[in-house]
């Protein structure tokens, strides 16, 4: 099974929706770790309540982005991990740690992309006017929120949106679509090869058509 570690920073509501992945016989992962970098982050109490292990590595104390990310791909490995999954991580990454997990670490963004990369996704598109919005489930390369797509959601603005609501029917498509990519991912139903996503049809890999 791949060894999974899941990184947040707050509260942690895709990650527990990810944990549910284990009642699913026939899953391929195993939850090994919790990893944020905010020690108040309400996720890490979610966690061990969950029964899973947590570390917590704080930001602050490094000196710049690549050291701290550098801890964190020490502490990966101790644990052995095969599979990183971005959830409510709130840190852009070096490219020196993208690297490391290239083709093995994830994100969910709270938007259609390649539209609103970045923060503030929901009130931005208020303020655009789009009828739709949505969730992406990408791998993460170096350039923040640009990664190939593995899976995406739609969500309808309605007229009277707020940013608050638009927000919560988004999130709810958002533990739809990533613990279906997750499992995809787990059970070798899609993979990463040179930069394309690949899926499977009649049992080999191949890019959609
Ligand atoms: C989610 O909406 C996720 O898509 C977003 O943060 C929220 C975390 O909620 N991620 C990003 O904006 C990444 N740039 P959660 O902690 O309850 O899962």
């Amino acid at each position: 099974k791949k060894r999974i570690a899941v990184l947040i920073s707050g509260r942690g509501s895709n990650m527990l929706s990810l944990l549910k992945l284990r009642n699913e016989s026939d899953f391929n992962g195993l939850f090994s770790l919790v990893l944020s970098n905010k020690a108040d982050a309400k996720g890490l109490e979610t966690a061990r309540n969950e029964g899973i292990e947590t570390v917590f590595i704080d930001h602050k104390a490094f000196p710049d982005r690549e050291s701290f990310d550098r801890e964190m791909h020490a502490t990966l490995l101790n644990h052995k991990i095969d599979f990183v999954v971005l959830a409510g991580f709130m840190r852009i990454l070096s490219s020196w740690f993208v690297e490391q997990w290239e083709g093995r670490m994830i994100n969910i963004h709270p938007s259609l992309l390649p539209l609103f990369r970045g923060v503030d996704t929901h009130r931005r598109a208020l303020e655009e006017g789009v009828r739709l919005h949505g969730c992406t489930v990408h791998y993460v390369v170096p350039e923040l929120d640009a990664g190939p797509i593995i899976a995406q959601a739609a969500v309808p603005v309605l007229p009277d949106d707020t940013e608050e609501n638009l927000a919560s029917r988004v999130l709810k498509q958002e533990h739809i679509l990533y613990a279906q990519a997750l499992k995809m991912i787990c059970n070798h139903t899609v993979c990463l090869e040179g930069g394309k996503v690949l899926y499977q049809k009649n049992g080999a890999l191949q890019q959609e058509t």
